[in-house]
């Protein structure tokens, strides 16, 4: 089982962002990354709907044989995984608005969150947020028209830059001090975000934590890849390829880029 791979899903492009971290901390282990972009974005679909393409993505991963799931989207983690950790039985990692550790940093007591509308109005969200939030004020922002956009590969249209504009600028009007990335997709606006923020502002996103968690579960479960070669990764996408392709950017040796029906 140790060789097998890690497998990762997202509703598309975004996932890589984690990916990119799981492979620089584990750079010995296998991976195959769907991309389920034929269905982005998740966001704005319903919950049960959310649960549905969370299955079909699970299941195409354990039959590709992997060893354990990463949950690489924010909006299917909160609407989903409990029900894969009660239907599966391989270990999953979800990951979730890092709310935590933005309220312990923050000085002004005010903490910005963009994320999909289906993350924001999860049930797992608002206990995350009751849990950690305390004392600190929290200003919610849907990030409407985002994701097709990331996916679009417009990420530094002018578009993008409008609509980033016009979501920070409550955040910004309450005094909030950290932003916390709630979407995989929006690590690649990080550049954009820079350039909009004041310096002050710091921007908060879990792609390491994640790596870092995959890292222990595995350890726990004994399932580190023991060999001694650096691992291969297969990603499949059920739509255009090329847009995967662009922002997996040096596609090197051992990566292979399929596109699959699922
Ligand atoms: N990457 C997904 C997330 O982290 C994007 C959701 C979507 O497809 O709307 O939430």
């Amino acid at each position: 089982m140790n060789n097998h791979p890690i497998g990762i899903f997202d509703s598309g492009v975004g996932g890589t962002s984690i990916w990119k971290e799981i492979n620089a901390l584990l750079p010995k282990e296998n991976t195959i990354y769907l991309a389920d972009s034929k269905n982005a974005p998740y966001g704005n679909k319903s919950e049960e709907q959310i649960v549905q393409y969370s299955i079909k993505n699970t299941e195409l991963l354990l039959e590709k044989g992997c060893k354990l799931v990463v949950v690489a989207c924010n909006t299917a983690t909160t609407n989903a995984i409990s029900h894969l950790r009660r239907n599966y039985g391989i270990p999953f990692i979800g990951i979730e608005p890092a709310i935590k550790p933005a309220a312990l940093k923050s000085q002004s007591k005010t903490v910005g969150v963009l994320a999909t509308k289906g993350t924001l109005t999860s049930n797992l969200f608002h206990s995350t947020s009751e849990n950690h939030g305390n004392g600190i004020k929290i200003v919610e922002q849907v990030g409407t028209g985002l994701v097709p956009l990331i996916e679009g590969a417009n990420v530094d249209s002018s578009e993008t830059k409008v609509l980033l504009e016009k979501y920070m600028k409550p955040m910004l009007d309450e005094g909030m001090d950290h932003l916390v990335l709630g979407c995989t997709h929006y690590p690649y606006l990080i550049p954009v975000l820079k350039e909009l923020l004041p310096e002050h502002v710091e921007i908060i996103d879990s792609g390491q934590a994640v790596a870092r968690q995959t890292k222990a579960v595995l350890e726990q479960n004994g399932l580190r890849n023991s060999s001694h070669k650096i691992g291969k990764h297969h990603f499949y996408s059920n739509s255009d390829i090329s847009t995967l392709k662009s922002f997996l950017g040096n596609v090197g040796i051992g990566m292979e880029i399929s596109y699959l029906d699922f």
